[in-house]
């Protein structure tokens, strides 16, 4: 007899609102006498959630490790036991996915691929090739898709609404509303989208299968409307769908065109393709856009900021500057996230501007991320190896001139916030930036912000932030001196406005309001 929960036609569960994730809002380790350990996730989303008061909400997310799995494996109807733990009131399902489909998924086409898309990464002279080894990584991204849309079909009830996150599981929409099409789904891009000009690297039909994957949900949505419009863009210019620039949405009947290669490999007709849909009928649907710009969680951030551990950290942080300023920044060891060049900005501030010697201190956090991809490993060694040659060149016995942390450690980030005179967030290209909202909001004595125009978070703060080009290196380092030399009363001003646009729209109201646009 077949399981009622793969039956993708006819099962129903009851969850009547459901998310669905990559990382999901708890992990797991192994302590050394066997057994599995269960730590809280953080970031908004999981602030979000708190929101959900009903206690048959479902949150299906992926194992991302041995302890993940292992904790899976032993879940009754692969439901997480939370009992006991501080990590809101809905049940978690982690699907145990084979790891190598899930490394080629995650790895492969989420983090190298669709994620250096969208943050215009590629060295274009070299990369990327798409050739037979990322076919197979397609193949498992598909399948690592299905396996959520599956999960979600089984778990949610009839006309439940299911929030479902980010570039991995971009096709999940589509196959989801093929399996239960009484669903609300929304879709959440929490990073920027890319121009049509650059989305066009992907590989013609992976392009339309990220689009119209997406354009399954009812909403589809973004931090900004910058990123709303370019999803848009690619779907005019990719789908040759109809965008209502005015209401914000994509009407797409199932069918594009695309040029069908000659003998000659040259395109010389068009030909109609059906859509992934039911049965391959074409079908006209219109998705709509919706942007919802998370906001820094203001309680819960001044509230953590004051603990004891954190106060303690503060105290030896403050010992290391002494009476000197400080310029903080805190990232994950992320390629976009512009690390190098904000070390270089430093580097020219201290050689161009000797007053500040002896007399600032760069306080530099960059934690672990992503540490299978190469890419990742060579760039934190480059970040390791250009601090330690600004130490090098204008240490003095009584000051070293930059501090770089490249472990994980939360107290002490807030401790930085707390601390930082000027904060620094320079990345190439970011769907948000938290960390852009998160300083204000906790810093002691009010912080300048110098802040990239390629973050979404610049468009709410852009009035108060020292705005950079993130490629000028020069200018950052102006922006950084703007930032030292300017009033502590001018800061605060700046502060107060910038605190209040960074916690316009808390984790909890961004949520519900996601979830009351369905
Ligand atoms: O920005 C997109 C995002 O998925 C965030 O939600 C998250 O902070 C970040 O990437 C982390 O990625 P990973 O799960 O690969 O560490």
């Amino acid at each position: 007899m077949a399981d009622s929960s793969t039956n993708r036609s006819s099962a129903t569960g009851t969850a009547p609102v459901l998310v669905a994730s990559n990382r999901g809002p708890v992990s797991f380790s192994t302590a050394d006498d066997g057994t599995l350990t269960l730590r809280r996730g953080g970031g908004g989303l999981v602030s979000g959630l708190s929101a959900i008061e009903d206690p048959n909400a479902v949150w299906v997310c992926a194992a991302l490790n041995d302890s993940d799995r292992r904790a899976a494996a032993g879940a009754p109807h692969g439901r997480l036991d939370l009992a006991g733990h501080e990590v809101g009131g809905q049940a978690v399902r982690m699907l145990d996915i084979d790891p190598q489909t899930f490394s080629r998924a995650y790895n492969g086409v989420a983090n190298s691929t669709l994620w250096f898309v969208h943050h215009l990464l590629y060295a274009t002279p070299t990369a990327p090739a798409f050739d037979a080894g990322f076919r197979t990584e397609w193949a498992a991204y598909q399948a690592y898709n299905e396996a959520f849309a599956e999960a979600l079909a089984a778990e949610a009830a009839p006309n439940a609404a299911v929030l479902v996150q980010d570039y991995h599981l971009s096709l999940v929409p589509a196959l989801l509303r093929e399996a239960r099409p009484d669903l609300r789904i929304g879709h959440f891009s929490h990073t920027p989208w890319a121009p049509p000009e650059y989305y066009r690297l992907l590989p013609d039909d992976v392009a339309r299968a990220v689009l119209t994957g997406i354009l399954g949900a009812d909403r589809a949505c973004f931090l900004t409307h910058r990123w709303a419009r370019a999803f848009a863009a690619c779907c005019e210019d990719l789908l040759e769908a109809t965008v209502d620039h005015d209401a914000l949405t994509v009407t797409f009947d199932g069918r594009t065109t695309l040029p069908q290669p000659s003998a000659g490999g040259t395109p010389t007709r068009r030909t109609t393709l059906p859509q992934p849909s039911a049965g391959g009928t074409p079908t006209r649907r219109t998705t709509r856009l919706g942007v919802h710009a998370l906001g820094a969680d203001a309680d819960f951030l001044r509230e953590r900021a004051h603990r004891p551990d954190v106060d303690e950290r503060l105290a030896a942080l403050r010992e290391a500057v002494g009476d000197r300023r400080t310029i903080v920044r805190v990232d994950r060891t992320e390629l976009s996230k512009n690390i190098v060049r904000g070390l270089q900005a430093y580097r020219h501030l201290l050689r161009t501007r000797p007053e500040w010697h002896d007399r600032v201190v760069h306080i530099a956090f960059a934690y672990p991320s992503r540490t299978d991809l190469a890419e990742y490993r060579n760039y934190t060694a480059a970040v390791r190896d250009l601090a330690a040659a600004i130490n090098d060149e204008f240490a003095t016995p009584t000051w070293q001139p930059l501090i770089l942390h490249v472990d994980d450690d939360f107290p002490r980030s807030l401790a930085a916030y707390r601390l930082a005179d000027v904060a620094l967030v320079n990345p190439i290209r970011d769907g948000m930036n938290l960390v852009a909202k998160e300083v204000p909001v906790v810093s002691d004595h009010g912080c300048a912000l110098v802040l990239s125009r390629e973050a979404g978070a610049h468009a709410e703060l852009k009035d108060d932030a020292l705005t950079v080009n993130p490629y000028d290196v020069i200018a950052t380092a102006d922006a950084l001196h703007a930032g030292l030399t300017m009033s502590p009363e001018e800061r605060a001003d700046r502060t107060k406005r910038l605190t209040a646009a960074a916690t316009a729209l808390p984790p909890q109201q961004w949520f519900l309001d996601q979830l009351n646009a369905l």
